[in-house]
């Protein structure tokens, strides 16, 4: 994320040697002050990259703070292409809360879902119905 134009160089190889949708997720940005999760996501609509999923921390962050969602949002509102939020998608709860907020197409989860897969019929049971799933298939 330091190298923007190496970025779109590496997409615009990408897409143009293969006959598939290709699809780019990112962190928000390198550290801190320096988030270009929106310059990024312009590139890459730009460059023909057909859906973004943004993990909403730095590079730098690692895992020891908390995922923010507003560059998300920022990102959702400037690019016509879907993004996917994802960080920190823990809940069905949450992730009402975060596809409300960002106005992103859908969520992605991860480290949440290890150990509990039936996590992600829990978020799609809500989604639909906002009814909380009585059991899970476990
Ligand atoms: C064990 C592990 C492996 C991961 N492998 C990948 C990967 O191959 N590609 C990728 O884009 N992200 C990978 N991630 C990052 C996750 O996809 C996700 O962006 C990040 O964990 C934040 O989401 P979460 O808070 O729901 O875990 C991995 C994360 C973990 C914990």
């Amino acid at each position: 994320m330091q190298d923007e134009q190496l970025i779109q160089d590496i997409l615009e190889s990408v897409i143009k040697a293969v006959d598939i949708p290709v699809t780019l997720k990112m962190r928000t940005g390198w550290d801190v002050s320096h988030k270009n999760a929106q310059t990024i996501a312009q590139i890459a609509q730009k460059s023909g990259i057909q859906m973004l999923s943004i993990h909403g921390r730095t590079k730098e962050d690692k895992y020891k703070v908390e995922a923010e969602y507003h560059t998300i949002k920022d990102v959702v509102r400037q690019v016509n292409i879907p993004v996917i939020a994802n960080g920190d998608v823990a809940s069905a709860d949450k992730a009402k809360k975060i596809l409300e907020y960002t106005g992103a197409s859908g969520v992605m989860v991860g480290r949440a879902t290890q150990g509990s897969p039936w996590l992600i019929h829990e978020i799609d049971h809500f989604l639909k119905t906002g009814q909380h799933a009585q059991n899970h298939p476990a």
